[in-house]
C-alpha cells in the first residue's frame, strides 16, 4: 500500500492518485458544523470543492472505479425537527408512527435550514449522484449518522461518542448542550468498514444509502453518560448549555435500503461497541487515566 499526503484540493494531485485505483473511499472532508458557521467558505471549498475534485478525478480515470461518498444525516437538515418528538424520561422519541424504522433516503431535504456543513454536504450528495447518472459512476453516497470506534479522538464538534468515553475517563466535566434526551443511532466504525465493502465488492449500481446503527441501535446523550458511569463505577459531573444550532432532537437512519441491497446490517451493539472503546481508549491515554 502507497500513502501520498495531499489536500483533496490538489486536483492534480489526486488525478495521479485515482488514476491508479478500482476503488475510492471520500472519507476527507471538513467535519464540524460548528467550524462551518464560522468559516463557510473553507467549508465549502473542502466539502463541496474537494468531492468535485475526487469526483472529476473518477471520471478521467481509465479504470472502472467504485466510488462511496461520505455523506451526512445533516443533509436532512431542521426538516427531521418537523416529525413530532414525544419527551420521555431519558430519551426523545418520533411521535409518529411512520418514522417507527427510522428516517428513509427519500425524506425530504429541501426547504430548511441544514448549517453551512449541512448544505456543502449535500451539494456534494447530489454531485456524487449527478456523477453516477450522467458519466455512468458506480457511486454510493453513505448517509452516515453517528460513526464511533477505537482511534477516535471525538471532540466537542465532533465525535461525541469517543469524546463522552475520553472525557469520563480524563474526569472532565462533560457540557451537555440542550438537555441531554437528543437522540442518535450509532454505529461502530468496523461495521460501517464492512458497508463500504460491500459496496465497493458488489455491482450494485449507484445509490443513495442511509448507514447508521438503526433504530436497533440507539443511544440518547444522557444514556450514554449512564452506561459510562456504570463501566467507569464513577459518576460524571455534567454542565447544561443552549441547545445547539441546526441540532436534530432524534435522527434514526432507517438502514432497511442498505440491508435489502448491501445486503449489510450492523453486528456491533452499541454496549459492545462503547466497551472496545473505552479499551482503546485506556490504552491511548495510558498513565493519565490509571
Ligand atoms: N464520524 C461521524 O459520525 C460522521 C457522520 C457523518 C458523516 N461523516 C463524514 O465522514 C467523513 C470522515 O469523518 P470522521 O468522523 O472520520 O472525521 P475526521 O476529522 O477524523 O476525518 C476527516 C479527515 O479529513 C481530512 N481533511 C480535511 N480537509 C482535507 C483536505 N482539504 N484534503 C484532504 N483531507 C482533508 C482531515 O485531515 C481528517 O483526517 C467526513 O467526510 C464526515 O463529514 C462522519
Amino acid at each position: 500500500m502507497k500513502r501520498v499526503r495531499s489536500s483533496i484540493l490538489n486536483q492534480h494531485t489526486i488525478e495521479k492518485i485515482v488514476s491508479g485505483a478500482d476503488a475510492v473511499i471520500h472519507t476527507a472532508g471538513q467535519v464540524a458544523v460548528t467550524t462551518s458557521l464560522e468559516k463557510p467558505g473553507m467549508d465549502f471549498d473542502i466539502n463541496a470543492r474537494g468531492t468535485f475534485n475526487i469526483l472529476e478525478a473518477c471520471r478521467k480515470s481509465k479504470n472502472d472505479v467504485r466510488l462511496v461518498f461520505c455523506s451526512t444525516n445533516k443533509v436532512y437538515g431542521e426538516n427531521v425537527n418537523s416529525i413530532p418528538v414525544r419527551k420521555g424520561s431519558t430519551r426523545y422519541r418520533f411521535g409518529d408512527a411512520n418514522y417507527s424504522m427510522g428516517i428513509g433516503e427519500s425524506f425530504p431535504v429541501d426547504g430548511c435550514k441544514h448549517s453551512p456543513y449541512g448544505a456543502s454536504k449535500l451539494s456534494a450528495d447530489i454531485y456524487v449522484q449527478e456523477y453516477g447518472k450522467t458519466y455512468d459512476l458506480k457511486t454510493a453516497c453513505f448517509r452516515m449518522s453517528c460513526i464511533y470506534g477505537d482511534r477516535q479522538f471525538g471532540n466537542e464538534d465532533q465525535g461525541w461518542v469517543a469524546h463522552f468515553v475520553i472525557s469520563s475517563l480524563l474526569k472532565r466535566k462533560l457540557t451537555i448542550y440542550g438537555d441531554g434526551k437528543q437522540v442518535r443511532d450509532v454505529l461502530y466504525v468496523d461495521d460501517l468498514v464492512r458497508a463500504y465493502d460491500a459496496f465497493i465488492s458488489s455491482t450494485v449500481d449507484s445509490n443513495v444509502f442511509n448507514i447508521g446503527g438503526g433504530p436497533e441501535n440507539t443511544l440518547s446523550l444522557l444514556e450514554l453518560v449512564s452506561m459510562l458511569e456504570s463501566k467507569i463505577g464513577r459518576k460524571i459531573p455534567l454542565d447544561y448549555g443552549p441547545w445547539r444550532n441546526s441540532d436534530q432532537k432524534v435522527y434514526i437512519s432507517d438502514i432497511s435500503k442498505a440491508k435489502k441491497i448491501l445486503r449489510w446490517k450492523p453486528r456491533i451493539p452499541p454496549d459492545k461497541g462503547i466497551e472496545r472503546l473505552l479499551q482503546w481508549a485506556r490504552s491511548a491515554l495510558g498513565n493519565e487515566v490509571k
